[in-house]
């Protein structure tokens, strides 16, 4: 399984350096309605096809024009409707979806015939672009298009971006037979041993010997035993990051057990540990100088004899005494312990990430992830960050007046609601009251996965909100993040 982290790890070859002295294919982009000066490189019989072939320059369409020899001389691109033609004007999530092409075009090595005002963001999205996952194909993997960076892009941190994403979208999609918590472990092992960080994993009945019951009770009806992964890194006077993320490396539902379409993608319920993992290696690649602690439970949620039930009283690292509601609400239990371990070290900033909860998909779709947050200054600038990068996700409150919901007849707290409504914010509610000292608490109820293709993001495993949170530290700890 460190396999999948070395498929990772190996040299991107979606770039060619700026300095190459390979011909290159230039990308024309072009807006709606673009004048003929705007395409003043073509020549005429390249216009008069463009023109006879009725290409309408809208976001997307693509056409391939050939030299006298029939190769590829040169591709037009459109960029849609916009105010001037020019790639200059374009920034942000436009500008990473009309330069996300590396998997559209053929085989060949290309460049981008304008000046960006965001060259790194422009290549990281190309990079992300020409992700496949072929571990479990027989056939040679296809070999993608490269672009020559831009003078100005910068070449390590887009790799940085782009790598880590395939970390997070390999975990997601390698799946649960080949996934368990023992795997996830060994990935985030050998990242932290990349990094020289210090790594910790309690397993098993030890988890009940170290007083994490849920983790164990979650995970203790599956053959493999459940764990808690915990690693640290940076300077320890530095500002503490901690990162908790959902390693639920598949989701039956346990005894509440799941209907078959609702299982059918269930692998991807390690989704927020992927994308811990992704944003830690980013964290660590470019050396941020933060004090990062990510903690992983990794467990799978299984039917046996047993397995824990509906109506159980379980202790919690916390001591907080809860009542299992469902035992498909097991990612919060999970968390729980986890968050509350972390909550001890008085962080700067807790994160959690998670596949937590079908309510959340219902309220905002797939692609969509639901933020809350303990501050509104630190809400407002992830928010700011995550738009900035194109990773987004969409603020919800920690709504103090259904805390109601949460009540238990005979424990401190049911981990579910009684009622219908609001799902994905009880589930945040109830993981709040875990944190108590950390300066800010986060929170993300993600995905994890992008049902079909869209620009940068091909369908399958998506490590949701890892960009964002990197650019969002990167802005607030380091020396701003790099577009
Ligand atoms: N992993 C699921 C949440 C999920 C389901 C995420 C589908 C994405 C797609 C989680 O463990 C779960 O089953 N949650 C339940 C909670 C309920 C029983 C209170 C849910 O959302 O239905
Ligand atoms: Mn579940
Ligand atoms: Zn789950």
């Amino acid at each position: 399984m460190s396999d999948l982290f070395q498929r990772s790890t190996r040299a991107l070859d979606a770039f060619l350096p700026a300095s190459s002295r390979k011909r290159t294919i230039p990308i024309t982009f072009a807006r709606v309605g673009a004048e003929r000066s705007e395409l003043s490189a073509l020549t005429s019989a390249e216009r008069t096809f463009l023109k006879s072939s009725e290409f309408g320059f809208a976001r997307g369409e693509i056409a391939l024009l050939p030299d006298e020899k029939g190769d590829v001389a040169r591709v037009v691109a459109g960029i849609g409707k916009a105010e001037k033609n020019a790639l200059e004007t374009l920034s942000g999530g436009d500008l990473f979806a009309v330069c996300a092409l590396a998997n559209r075009l053929p085989d060949g090595d290309y460049h981008i015939d304008a000046e960006l005002t965001e060259p790194t963001l422009a290549a990281t999205a190309w990079a992300l672009s020409s992700y496949r996952f072929d571990a479990y194909r027989n056939e040679a993997p296809g070999k993608s298009a490269r672009l020559r960076l831009d003078k100005l892009a910068d070449r390590p941190t887009a790799e940085a971006l782009a790598q880590s994403i395939f970390l997070g979208r390999d975990l997601i999609n390698t799946p649960a037979n080949d996934l368990g918590p023992e795997e996830l472990e060994q990935a985030a092992r050998a990242l932290a041993d990349t990094f020289d960080a210090s790594c910790e994993v309690t397993i098993g009945d030890a988890l009940l010997d170290k007083n994490f019951p849920l983790i164990h009770a979650v995970g203790r009806a599956s053959t493999r035993p459940p764990r808690l992964i915990d690693f640290s890194w940076g300077e320890p006077d530095h500002p503490k990051v901690t990162l908790v993320g959902k390693g639920v490396v598949f989701d039956t539902g346990g005894l509440n057990i799941k209907p078959g379409n609702s299982m059918m993608l269930m692998k991807k319920d390690m989704g927020g540990a992927a994308a811990t993992l992704a944003t830690a290696r980013l964290i660590m690649e470019t050396g941020l100088p933060v004090r990062l602690r990510v903690l992983i439970p990794a467990v799978e949620n299984a039917v046996a004899g047993n397995a824990f039930r509906p109506g159980d009283v379980l202790p919690s690292h916390a001591g907080i005494t809860v009542e299992i509601g469902n035992t498909d609400a097991e990612g919060r239990l999970v968390l729980a312990d986890a968050l509350s371990l972390a909550d001890g070290d008085e962080p700067d900033l807790v994160i959690s990430l998670a596949t937590l909860t079908g309510s959340a998909r219902v309220a905002l779709g797939p692609d969509l992830p639901a933020f809350y947050a303990t501050s509104d200054d630190v809400a407002a600038a992830m928010e700011k960050s995550a738009h900035d990068v194109h990773d987004p996700f969409w603020r919800m409150p920690f709504w103090d007046g259904y805390e109601g919901t949460l009540k238990s007849p005979v424990a401190d707290v049911c981990h579910i609601s009684t009622g219908p409504f609001a799902g994905s914010i009880t589930a945040a509610l109830f993981l709040r009251r875990f944190v108590k000292h950390a300066a800010t608490y986060a929170h993300l109820d993600m995905y994890g996965w992008t049902p079909s293709a869209k620009p940068g993001r091909p369908a399958g495993g998506e490590a949701q909100c890892a960009r964002a949170i990197h650019a969002y530290l990167s802005e607030r700890y380091g020396r701003g993040a790099s577009r």
